[in-house]
C-alpha cells in the first residue's frame, strides 16, 4: 500500500504545525522522518492515522483520496500508529490487550479468548515478535511492551506502520532487536514511517529520509550518502557540535555522599545493593549501565521519591536520608526525572505553572499568601527563550507542547534554579540534536558554577562526553568506577562493566 500526503496543513491557533506538506510513503520501504522538536512530525502522523483532521490538503491511498473522521477510520484503511507513550492496560495480558476493541466473539457474543490467542500467536510467528501472549503487560520490559503495540496494529491488518520515536526508551540491545523486526515487516511489504532523534539509527534503518522544519519538508535524502553532520544541519539549519567543550574539572567539597545504601522491593529483593558514591562540587559524575540495573532506584533514593532500607545520604553536610522531596529541593537539589510525565510536569497546567512547579512557594514568587503571577509569567517566558522551548505562549497547557519541548521545559526549570546539586536522569530524552548540544553546555556550566552534577543516562556517548568520573551500575550495585579526566576512560572497559564483567570487584 502506498500513501501520499498532498498539501497537508494543520494549525493550532496561531501555530502552523504542518504547512502544505507533501510526502510519499511506499510499501516495502522505511521512511525516516527527522526534524527539530516542534517541527510537526507527530502532528503530521496524527493526521495520517486519523487522530487529527487536516485543515487543508489530502491523503491519498494507492492514488485515491481518503477522509478520516477518527483513528478508527485510519486503522480501517490500514494505517496503524504506535505512539511514543504506550497505551496498553498494565493489568491485562498481552493477548487481551491486543484484541481489546476488536475482540473476536463467540456465538453468544462472549469474548473468544482462545481464538484471539491463536491469532496473536500467528502474527507473533509471522513477524518474529517473540511476545508471550499470556503474560501481564506490567510484567514485561519496555522493549517487549513496544512489540505488543506493534502486534496490536498488525492484528488490525495495518499495512502502514507509523512508529513515533519508538527507540527513545529502548536499550541498545532492544534497539538492535527492534530493527530486526522492522526489517521483517519491510520484507513483508509493509510501509514504515520511523521517527527518531538518533541520527545514526535513521541512517542505519531507513531507505529514504525526509526532514521537516517548522512545519515544512525542507530536505530529502539518501541514507547511503548522508552523514550525521549533514542530517543535523538539515534539521537545525546550522552545523551542530556533537562534543561538548569543557575544561578539566576542579572538584571542591563533597556535595553528595551515599554510604552503604540499600533499597528493597515488596518481596524484599535488593534494588540497591549497598551503594556508596560521592559527587563533589565542580564535577560531573556519570552513572552508566544498562537500563534496569538500579539507576532508577538510585535517583529515587537521592531525590527522596523512595525510602531507603538502610544506609545514609548526606547532601552538602546535612543528613537527608529521611528528608522529603520538597525539603531536598529547598536545600538546592535539582532533579530532571527520567519520565517527565510521571514526575516532571503536569500536562493540564500551563507552561508558566509548570516552570514554577516546585518553587512557586519561594519568597521570590510569593508575597505572603499571594503568588506574584506577573513574575511567574515573566520568568517562564525568559526560561522558554533561554532553552528554546517552542510555544506560542506560556499560557498554553504543558501537554500541548511537542514531546521534546516538554522535556526542555522541565530541564529549563531545573537548571535555571539556584542549586547545589543537579541530578539529571536521561536529560536529553526526546530532544533534538541542536537542543542536546545546548543542554549539555548548560550541564557543564552548572558544574563550572560549582554545582555537583550527577548524570544518569542509557546513552553511553552522553556519559562519556560529559562526565569527569564514571560509575557503572549492574544488578543494583556499583561495580566499577572510572576516572574520565580529559576523556581518558576506556569505552570498552565501561561497556564490559555494564555487561556485568566486573561484578564483585567494585572499584
Ligand atoms: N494539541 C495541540 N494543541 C496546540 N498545539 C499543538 C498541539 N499539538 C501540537 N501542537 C503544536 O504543533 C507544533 C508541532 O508539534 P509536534 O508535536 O508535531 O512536533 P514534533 O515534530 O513531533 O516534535 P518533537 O520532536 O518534540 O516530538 C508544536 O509547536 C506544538 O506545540
Ligand atoms: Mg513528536
Amino acid at each position: 500500500m502506498d500513501v501520499e500526503l498532498r498539501g497537508l496543513t494543520k494549525r493550532f491557533g496561531s501555530v502552523v504545525a504542518n504547512d502544505h506538506v507533501d510526502l510519499q510513503i511506499r510499501a516495502g520501504e522505511v521512511l525516516g522522518l527527522l526534524g527539530e522538536n516542534g517541527a510537526g512530525k507527530s502532528t503530521m502522523m496524527n493526521m495520517l492515522s486519523g487522530l487529527y483532521s487536516p485543515d487543508e490538503g489530502e491523503i491519498l491511498i494507492d492514488g485515491k483520496p481518503v477522509k478520516f473522521e477518527g483513528p478508527g477510520d485510519g486503522i480501517e484503511a490500514g494505517i496503524g500508529m504506535v505512539h511514543q507513550h504506550f497505551m496498553l492496560v498494565p493489568v491485562m495480558t498481552v493477548a487481551e490487550n491486543v484484541v481489546l476493541g476488536v475482540e473476536p466473539t463467540g456465538r453468544f457474543g462472549h469474548l473468544d479468548i482462545k481464538k484471539a490467542r491463536a491469532q496473536v500467536e500467528e502474527i507473533n510467528q509471522k513477524y518474529r515478535l517473540h511476545v508471550p501472549p499470556d503474560e501481564l503487560i506490567e510484567e514485561l520490559p519496555v522493549g517487549i511492551q513496544q512489540r505488543v503495540e506493534i502486534l496490536k496494529v498488525l492484528f488490525r491488518s495495518a499495512d502502514v506502520l507509523i512508529l513515533d520515536e519508538p527507540t527513545a526508551v529502548l536499550t541498545p540491545q532492544e534497539v538492535h532487536e527492534f530493527f530486526g523486526i522492522v526489517d521483517t515487516l519491510k520484507k513483508a511489504g509493509k510501509a514504515i514511517v520511523f521517527i527518531t532523534h538518533k541520527l545514526h539509527e535513521v541512517l542505519e534503518i531507513s531507505d529514504r529520509i525526509s526532514v521537516l522544519r517548522q512545519g515544512r519538508i525542507t530536505g530529502e535524502g539518501d541514507p547511503k550518502t548522508l552523514t550525521e553532520a549533514d542530517l543535523a544541519e538539515m534539521m537545525v539549519g546550522r552545523p551542530v557540535s556533537f562534543t561538548t567543550a569543557k575544561e578539566p574539572a576542579k572538584p571542591g567539597r563533597t556535595m553528595l555522599e551515599m554510604s552503604d545504601v540499600t533499597m528493597l522491593d515488596e518481596a524484599d529483593e535488593m534494588l540497591l545493593d549497598h551503594v556508596s558514591l560521592t559527587v563533589r562540587s565542580g564535577e560531573v559524575v556519570g552513572v552508566a549501565g544498562v537500563q534496569g540495573n538500579g539507576q532508577t532506584e538510585l535517583v529515587e533514593a537521592i531525590t527522596g521519591l523512595e525510602r531507603v532500607a538502610s544506609g545514609k545520604i548526606v547532601f552538602d553536610g546535612d543528613d537527608i536520608t529521611t528528608a522529603s522531596v520538597r525539603e531536598r529541593h529547598k536545600m538546592g537539589m535539582a532533579h530532571i526525572p527520567e519520565d517527565r510525565h510521571k514526575s516532571g510536569m503536569v500536562d493540564s497546567f500551563t507552561v508558566a505553572e509548570n516552570m514554577v512547579l516546585n518553587s512557586y512557594y519561594s519568597p521570590y514568587y510569593s508575597k505572603g499568601w499571594a503568588i506574584d503571577w506577573q513574575k511567574v509569567n515573566e520568568t517562564a517566558a525568559r526560561y522558554c527563550v533561554e532553552f528554546d522551548v517552542r510555544t506560542p505562549s506560556v499560557f498554553l497547557p504543558g501537554g500541548a507542547l511537542s514531546g521534546g519541548n516538554q522535556q526542555k521545559m522541565v530541564v529549563a526549570r531545573e537548571l535555571e534554579r539556584e542549586t547545589k546539586l543537579v541530578v539529571a536522569s536521561q536529560p536529553t530524552r526526546g530532544v533534538d540534536v541542536g537542543s542536546i548540544e545546548y543542554i549539555h553546555e548548560r550541564l557543564i556550566a552548572s558544574r563550572d558554577e560549582g554545582d555537583g552534577v550527577l548524570i544518569v543516562s542509557s546513552e553511553l556517548d552522553e556519559i562519556m562526553g560529559l562526565s569527569d568520573r564514571i560509575y557503572v551500575m549492574y544488578d543494583g550495585k556499583i561495580v566499577a568506577e572510572f576516572d574520565n579526566t580529559g576523556g581518558k576512560a576506556d569505552r570498552n572497559a565501561v561497556g564490559l562493566a555494564m555487561a556485568g564483567a566486573h561484578e564483585g570487584e567494585a572499584a
